[in-house]
């Protein structure tokens, strides 16, 4: 109980923005974990699996007996229940708007054709319903869905629009399954509240909208209780600018499993795992009866100088989740030695280099544009795309409907972890291995974008299309809704 009160009050203690207004402090008593559902799913004559979402207006109490007014997907007022679905199989998502306005529903993480995506170019005005379907073809991950309406992502987000998407495979991967039991979802958000409970939207930072409570799902100091030895938490960084380093509290380490593509190669022991916004990661915690332990999150060095890394947050300490062990536990199965069996992608078969300098919220020093066509990839194609940062503040790069490894000195190929969001801190270069999809199309773009959101909104974002040989690719995207 002294652990959870302590867990608690550093909650309540992470910093915020310095200039913002007296906010209201999270409770000091712990609650259990909220889970997301499982979103249903029927099967249609096709065979193929259909999920319904309404995006809606809410209310949800976060605080005692503070109201606060959300949005959220799937009847919850904040988040959105787990899609879950399977390699192989065709999937179709309806979304239906019933929000005050226009939004969009994006895939992040999907390998799927450009209309599908839910990009800026695919809005749902209120009142109406748009549908996405491909087949799923990707290996098993932790994928995630949230609104990306040009300009206005930030504030979608930030009212509670984000739920994960969790894509099964058939590999046989013995690592704990059970959802809600032994593979928990773990959805990490920080808001500030206006004391009449309202999220504060208005004091931005640097580089956006920094909380000072940390909900996990949509709880405030939560705890789980935890009933076999090991556990496996899928976290999300679906904050709008926080960074996380996530560790646990007596500093012993933890077992990275996956990252945002899918498995690791093999389990891999960290300290800490860091998390900007838009990453995954999946980490197993060994636990003993009784003995309960706190995943915290805690400073760390987003190589920002001038003090800037202080704007993502990053010089916080916060406990995120206490885990309470009965006093018997069920016996996990040992950890496998190999997850993925999947090659890695080739440095020697990158067909080119393409190269994107990132100013304060520039890339290539131009904003985004929704008519104008970036960059043109060839369908499937595996390229290098080196990203320079050349300002102050950390960026991080997100690629759609791309599966990328970073190229880091001294990490083998065979151990390079697979990512569709990648840190780049101040003055630094980050080369990553890009692998686009199979899905051509010669008029719809993808996003390539900064995740921390106020940027991508201010225009930190470029297109692409990927086309297919002897597809002539648009010179200019036509019927772009910019409103
Ligand atoms: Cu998670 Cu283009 O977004
Ligand atoms: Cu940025």
């Amino acid at each position: 109980a002294s652990l959870a009160a302590a867990g608690a009050a550093a909650v309540a203690s992470v910093a915020g923005c310095a200039s913002g207004p007296p906010t209201v402090r999270p409770p000091a008593t712990p609650r259990p974990l909220a889970i997301p559902p499982l979103a249903p799913s029927t099967r249609d004559a096709a065979g193929r699996r259909v999920v319904e979402l309404v995006a809606a207006p809410g209310t949800h109490e976060f605080l005692p007996g503070l109201a606060t007014p959300t949005w959220g997907y799937g009847g919850l007022p904040f988040g959105g229940p787990t899609v879950r679905a399977r390699r192989g199989e065709e999937v179709v998502l309806r979304v239906t708007n019933r929000l005050p306005e226009t939004t969009t529903t994006h895939w992040h993480g999907a390998t799927l054709p450009a209309r599908a995506d839910g990009g800026p170019h695919q809005p749902i005005p209120p009142g109406g319903t748009w549908e996405a379907s491909w087949r799923l073809d990707q290996p098993a991950a932790t994928l995630w869905y949230h609104p990306h309406p040009h300009g206005r992502t930030e504030r979608h987000v930030h009212r509670g629009l984000c739920g994960l998407f969790l894509v099964d495979d058939d590999v046989p991967v013995d690592l704990p399954a059970r959802y809600g039991v032994d593979d928990v979802p773990l959805v990490l958000t920080d808001r500030s509240f206006t004391p009449d409970g309202a999220f504060d939207e208005q004091h931005r930072n640097a580089v956006g909208l920094l909380g000072d409570t940390v909900l996990v799902n949509s709880t405030v100091a939560p705890y789980l209780d935890v009933t076999t030895t090991r556990v496996r938490l899928r976290v999300l960084n679906a904050s709008p600018a926080r960074s996380y380093r996530v560790v646990l509290d007596d500093e012993t380490p933890l077992t990275l499993v996956g990252t945002d593509g899918g498995l690791l190669p093999a389990p891999r022991v960290v300290d800490g795992v860091v998390l900007t916004p838009g990453e995954r990661a999946e980490v197993v915690v060994d636990l003993v009866p009784g003995r309960r332990r706190v995943l915290r999150s805690v400073s760390h060095d987003l190589g920002a100088v001038n003090g800037v890394t202080r704007a993502a947050g990053a010089h916080d300490s916060f406990d995120l989740l206490e885990l309470r062990p009965a006093p018997r536990l069920e016996p996990s199965p040992p950890l496998p030695a190999r997850l993925s069996r999947e090659a890695p992608l080739a440095e020697a078969a990158a067909a080119r280099t393409r190269r994107f300098t990132l100013s304060h919220d520039r890339i290539n020093g131009l904003a985004m544009d929704m008519t104008r066509v970036d960059e043109v990839v060839p369908v499937a194609a595996t390229e290098i795309w080196e990203f320079t940062n050349r300002h102050t503040l950390p960026h991080n790069m997100h690629v759609h409907d791309a599966r990328m490894q970073v190229l880091e000195r001294g990490v083998p190929a065979a151990e390079r972890p697979w990512k569709d969001t990648v840190a780049v801190p101040p003055a630094r270069t980050v080369r990553a291995l890009v692998r686009v999809g199979p899905h051509a199309d010669p008029e719809v773009p993808y996003m390539l974008h900064c995740h921390l959101l106020r940027h991508e909104d201010d225009g930190m974002m470029l297109q692409f299309l990927v086309v297919a040989p002897g597809q002539r690719p648009a010179t200019t995207i036509t019927g772009a809704h910019d409103d």
